[in-house]
């Protein structure tokens, strides 16, 4: 007889710090494609195993558009968010393409090393401060570095006119300042992103304003929360494995291979890869119906021992084949700015404890504030002494 059983709810919770919910290793092991209750009692499929999370990332069958119905969305804000204006990112093909490679150029992974010098310029000047400042008493290496390191980019992409001060004020007004920002592009261009939205797109009737808005938005604010937990994660996982910063201390040209591990070890936007289905297909055994919402776990596919030997084990010297981590997600939706975030992240780490070489935590490991265990791994203040 079959038993009726209600879904566990999803998102799960993380049992401690940054390691991820348990259940994932269970549903690996026994139900690799299941069901789970949302927030609002709606259910939805959880897809856990790393080759079926490829698969649903690049199944052209499933729609990344939210205001379909069925769509899964893991809260009441977001549900809410999904009636703006869309932009690329809850865009399917062809218009997803046609959208994203407006700004692609600005991301590819020549323009992005040309800019090296230019992040390492910043990464410097704000350890100087902090050196200049004094590593007595405790200082919150989040607000003094993570955080500009990260909105520094952004203001470079709305061209020196948005701070990290205008990028935290509400998302209305910061729509609002942006909408300002766009009519001023659009009497006098310079060198920057909305600048060339407004000249190749705008002006020739491709898109309209709005979606001008909503891009620059879009950019302003989709990176720098994970930019700022992913540095945050960084620095205490290499405290937490001494023999390994002793390595990177030594030789700072590991700082890739260390940012390719900390990008699979910590999935720090990993409630983003969700889909819905435009008609029945199979996987992993499972029908999943017309309407139905997919949930593919980045953070889970990253810890799959039949792709990463020792899974949780973190470890940069790891042999690497040709298989690739889920961070920046997989498909057509993969991160647009994983240069970017990739190259930022190698500057921070391959710098700062050649600068700050005694930097160490000013609490107890257990006391680091992450944040809450359902929502995605990160840890927004960080206090330190060096
Ligand atoms: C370490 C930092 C970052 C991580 C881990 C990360 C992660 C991700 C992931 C997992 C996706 C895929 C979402 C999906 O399939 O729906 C994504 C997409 C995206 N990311 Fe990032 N991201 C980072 C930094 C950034 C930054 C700095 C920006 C902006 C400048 C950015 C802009 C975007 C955009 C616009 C998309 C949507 C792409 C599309 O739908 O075609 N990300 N990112």
């Amino acid at each position: 007889m079959p038993t009726t059983t209600t879904p566990p709810k999803f998102p799960f919770a993380r049992p401690r710090a940054a390691e991820p919910a348990i259940e994932y290793a269970i549903l690996r092991a026994r139900e690799p494609v299941s069901k789970v209750e949302l927030w609002d009692g709606s259910h939805a499929w959880l897809v856990v195993k790393h080759r079926d999370i490829c698969s649903v990332l690049t199944d052209e069958r499933l729609s990344k558009e939210r205001n379909r119905p069925g769509f899964p969305e893991l809260s009441a804000g977001g549900k809410e968010a999904a009636k703006n204006k869309p932009t690329f990112v809850d865009m399917d093909p062809p218009k997803h393409m046609e959208q994203r490679s407006m700004i692609a150029p600005l991301f590819t992974q020549q323009h992005i090393d040309s800019m090296r010098p230019q992040i390492q310029n910043t990464v410097d000047s704000l350890l100087n401060e902090m050196i200049e400042a004094g590593g007595e008493p405790p200082v919150d290496v989040a607000e003094k570095f993570a955080l500009p390191v990260a909105s520094y980019y952004a203001a470079i992409r709305a061209n020196g006119s948005a701070t990290a001060t205008e990028a935290s004020l509400a998302n209305q007004a910061l729509l609002d300042y942006l909408a300002k920002l766009v009519d001023k592009k659009i009497q006098t261009p310079e060198n920057d992103l909305i600048s060339k939205l407004v000249l190749e797109q705008l002006k020739p009737g491709h898109i309209e304003k709005p979606d001008v808005v909503q891009m620059a938005f879009l950019m302003l604010v989709a990176g720098n929360a994970t930019m700022v937990n992913m540095i945050n994660l960084g620095i205490v996982t290499l405290l937490q494995h001494p023999g390994q910063l002793k390595d990177l201390k030594r030789d700072p040209k590991l700082s890739p291979a260390f940012v390719e591990e900390l990008c699979r070890y910590h999935t720090a936007s990993a409630l983003a890869t969700k889909r819905v289905a435009k008609v029945d297909i199979e996987l992993g055994g499972k029908i999943i119906k017309a309407g139905e919402g997919i949930i593919a776990a980045t953070q889970s596919g990253n810890r799959d021992g039949d792709v990463f030997p020792r899974p949780d084990v973190f470890d940069l010297h790891r042999k690497r084949g040709s298989e690739q981590a889920l961070g920046y997600g997989y498909g057509p939706h993969q991160c647009i700015a994983e240069w970017l975030a990739r190259a930022e992240l190698e500057i921070v780490f391959a710098t700062i404890f050649q600068k700050l070489p005694n930097l160490k935590l000013a609490i107890p490991f257990d006391k680091i504030s992450y944040s809450p265990p359902t929502k995605d791994v990160g840890i927004t203040t960080l206090p330190v002494v060096f």
